[in-house]
C-alpha cells in the first residue's frame, strides 16, 4: 500500500483551489492508500498571525477537511505542531538544501517581493519543512496543484541526496498524486493568476450561497467574442475553468457552443456558474459549522491523529538518525 500526505496551510478558510488541488479525490485516495492529511500551522507563521488567530485557524482548517469527507478512523488527521519530530528532521535536511537553489525558488521569490518587510528564513526554508512533512513518513504521493510542483520537486532533489550521501535507498522520491495528466491550478475570479487565500479572488467552501452569486457576478469579463471560435482570453477561459470542475459536461458543452457562435452571455454563464458552485459546496458548507462546533469531537480527532501521526514520524526519524551517524551513550 502507498502512503499519501496531504497538506494545507493554516491561514484562513478552504476554497476550491485547495478542495482541487489537495483533496478532491479524498475517497480514493483514504481508502486505497495509507493516508495522512496535516495542516501545516507553523508554515503559517511566516506572516506572523495573530496569536488570537493561530488556533482558530487551525480549527477552521480541521472542521473544513473533515467536512470534505475526510474519515480520521480510516486516514491519519493531524495538526503539524503536534508532530515534533517534523521540525527536527526539517533541522537535518536543512544540511541538504543550498541557499542558493532556495533563493531560486519561485515562491520564495514571490513572497520577496510581496513582503519585503519580512524576507525571514523560514520562508527562505519554507520547503525543506515542506520536504519534512512529506519524508516524515516517507511518503510516495502527494496531492497538489500545480503551484506546489517546484516544492514537491525540491522534496524529490533533498530525498536523493540523502540516500547518495549516505548510500542508502532510504526515502522515496514523492511524486504528485495523479489527478489527471497536469496538475490543476484553479484560477481566481479576478481574471489573473491562481485563486488564492489572500488574494481576495477566492471562492471558499465555508461562503454562503449569496456571497457565491455576489462574488461570481462580479468575476471580471470582457466585451465577449467577435469572431467565431476565437480563443478565448484569459479572463473568460478562467470562468470556463471553475466551470468545468462544477458543472455537468453538457453545461460546459452548451456554453463553449455559445461563446464559439458568438451568442454567449455572460450574465447566463455566470448564473450557471454560480448556482453550480453552491450545488456543489451545499453538502460540505452544511457540515462545516457542526464540526466546528463540536469541541469534543475535534479534539478526539487530532489526539487519534497526532498519535498514529507520531509513531510513524518517530520510526523514520530514529532510522534517519541511525543511518547519519548518531548513537546513544
Ligand atoms: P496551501 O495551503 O497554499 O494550499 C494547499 C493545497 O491546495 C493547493 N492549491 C491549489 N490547487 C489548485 N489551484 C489553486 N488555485 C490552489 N491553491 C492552493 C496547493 O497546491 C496545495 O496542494 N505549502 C503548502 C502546505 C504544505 C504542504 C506540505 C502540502 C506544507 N507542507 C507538504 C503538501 C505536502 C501550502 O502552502 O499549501
Amino acid at each position: 500500500m502507498e502512503t499519501v500526505l496531504s497538506g494545507i496551510r493554516s491561514t484562513g478558510n478552504l476554497h476550491l483551489g485547495n478542495y482541487f488541488g489537495a483533496i478532491k479525490n479524498f475517497t480514493e485516495m483514504q481508502y486505497n492508500n495509507n493516508c495522512y492529511f496535516f495542516i501545516a500551522d507553523y508554515h503559517s507563521l511566516t506572516t506572523h498571525p495573530k496569536p488570537d488567530d493561530l488556533h482558530i485557524n487551525v480549527k477552521k482548517v480541521l472542521s473544513e477537511y473533515l467536512a470534505c469527507g475526510i474519515n480520521p478512523d480510516v486516514a491519519t488527521i493531524y495538526v503539524q505542531s503536534d508532530v515534533p519530530e517534523v521540525t527536527e528532521l526539517y533541522l537535518l535536511l536543512n544540511m541538504l538544501a543550498y541557499v542558493g537553489e532556495l533563493e531560486r525558488t519561485t515562491s520564495f521569490k514571490e513572497k520577496v517581493r510581496k513582503q519585503p518587510d519580512n524576507v525571514n528564513a523560514g520562508l527562505l526554508t519554507y520547503a525543506v519543512l515542506m520536504a519534512a512533512d512529506i519524508l516524515i513518513h516517507n511518503a510516495h504521493k502527494v496531492p497538489v496543484g500545480k503551484d506546489q510542483e517546484q516544492h514537491l520537486e525540491m522534496t524529490r532533489k533533498i530525498a536523493r541526496r540523502f540516500n547518495n550521501l549516505y548510500e542508502v535507498n532510504f526515502f522515496n522520491e514523492p511524486e504528485a498524486y495523479n489527478f489527471g495528466k497536469q496538475l490543476v491550478k484553479v484560477p481566481g475570479l479576478d481574471g489573473t493568476g491562481k485563486m488564492g487565500k489572500s488574494e481576495g479572488n477566492g471562492i471558499f467552501l465555508f461562503d454562503s450561497p449569496k456571497e457565491i452569486k455576489s462574488k461570481v457576478m462580479k468575476a471580471v469579463t470582457d466585451t465577449g467574442p467577435t469572431e467565431k471560435n476565437q480563443t478565448k482570453p484569459e479572463v473568460i477561459e478562467n470562468l470556463f475553468t471553475i466551470m468545468r470542475l462544477v458543472s455537468e459536461e453538457e453545461i460546459v458543452t452548451f456554453f463553449e457552443e455559445k461563446y464559439n457562435n458568438c451568442e454567449i452571455r455572460y450574465g447566463d454563464l455566470k448564473k450557471q456558474l454560480a448556482e453550480d458552485i453552491i450545488k456543489f459546496t451545499d453538502p460540505i458548507r452544511k457540515k462545516i459549522t457542526d464540526i466546528y462546533t463540536n469541541n469534543e469531537y475535534l479534539s478526539k480527532v487530532a489526539k487519534q491523529g497526532a498519535e498514529k501521526a507520531r509513531e510513524s514520524a518517530n520510526r523514520t526519524l530514529k532510522e534517519v538518525k541511525k543511518i547519519i551517524g548518531f548513537r546513544t551513550f
